[in-house]
């Protein structure tokens, strides 16, 4: 990967994820949260829901004491904050947002959580070669990586794993007979320039190319389509200081977005699946869940 190439991420990203914290926080939950909710009650609120998802993913994950987590595109710090004061782990959080990695930090410190938890601004990319995890999250990061780059991410990941180590890419998908369109357009120029979506199957793919055994999949497109219609009704319901803080462009911008997402996962053009993949090795059953019911006790 070229280094114009990282720097075109590097802008990309800051596009979308550092418009302004004090927007984002409009309409996310306190915990900011900025992915796909897990609603246990259908009418769930989204601060439970979010919170929901995070111990979701500890769970597969299978989270213990002391292992050592990367979470890939952490965001504000959401899930390496919640497995470091629930599971007690050692997390390391990457974004390509400085504005995201400078909230996050304070995050911890606030927390006193520095000992066990931190969050750098660093492309995933270049993390050490020899840097080695026990469990690894991606959470709404694949959207971000580009189908052509799946095979060297997905192999990157898979280097930076301990033999028996589980991963858990949570991602948008497109459905079959999507098709790119005008408000495909819209979203690539004004909201996520470098997005880029494939299908499930498509994706698996790579998984298993790199030498991922995937144990789990499960589909949440509903989940989603609740939750970019909570965003939407708070986001809306905070319109004067969302144009205070970001301007009518971008708060209309990132409206529509938000509208137009909730509608492509309602009818399916769109879903939201969450893999859970091992490393196989030495350790090759190691700590995988064999049954569902496991992930609910
Ligand atoms: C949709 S946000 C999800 C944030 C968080 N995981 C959550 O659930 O709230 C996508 C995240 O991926 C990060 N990201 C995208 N490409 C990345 C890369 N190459 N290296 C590190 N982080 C990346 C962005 O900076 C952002 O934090």
């Amino acid at each position: 990967m070229s280094t114009q190439a990282k720097a075109r991420d590097a802008r990309a990203i800051a596009h979308h994820y550092d418009v302004s914290n004090d927007f984002y926080a409009l309409f996310l939950d306190p915990l900011m949260v900025y992915t796909c909710a897990y609603y246990r009650e259908p009418d769930g609120t989204l601060e439970q829901a979010q919170a929901d998802k995070l111990d979701l993913v500890c769970r597969k994950l299978r989270l213990r004491r002391d292992e050592r987590l990367l979470d890939i595109g952490c965001g504000w710090g959401s899930l390496a904050i919640w497995a470091t004061q629930h599971y007690g782990v050692r997390a390391h959080g990457v974004t390509l947002s400085r504005a995201q990695a400078d909230y996050a930090a304070q995050r911890i410190t606030a927390l006193g959580l520095g000992e066990r938890c931190r969050v750098e601004y660093l492309d995933v990319r270049d993390l050490p070669t020899d840097a080695r995890y026990d469990k690894i999250a991606a959470v709404g990061v694949i959207e971000h990586v580009g189908v052509p780059n799946y095979p060297a991410f997905f192999a990157r990941v898979h280097a930076m794993l301990e033999d028996g180590g589980l991963y858990l890419n949570h991602g948008i998908t497109h459905g079959f007979y999507w098709r790119p369109t005008s408000q495909t357009e819209f979203l690539t120029r004004h909201v996520f320039p470098n997005g880029d979506l494939a299908g499930l199957t498509e994706t698996m793919i790579e998984m298993e190319r790199a030498r991922f055994e995937i144990l789990d999949v499960e589909g949440l497109r509903r989940h989603y389509a609740r939750t970019c219609r909570q965003w939407v009704a708070r986001l809306t319901a905070r319109a004067e200081d969302a144009r205070r803080i970001v301007g009518e462009r971008v708060y209309r911008t990132w409206l529509l977005y938000l509208t137009c997402s909730a509608v492509a996962f309602e009818i399916s053009s769109i879903g939201l699946y969450q893999v859970l993949m091992q490393k196989h090795g030495d350790r090759t059953d190691g700590d995988a869940p064999r049954t569902r019911e496991d992930l609910y006790r």
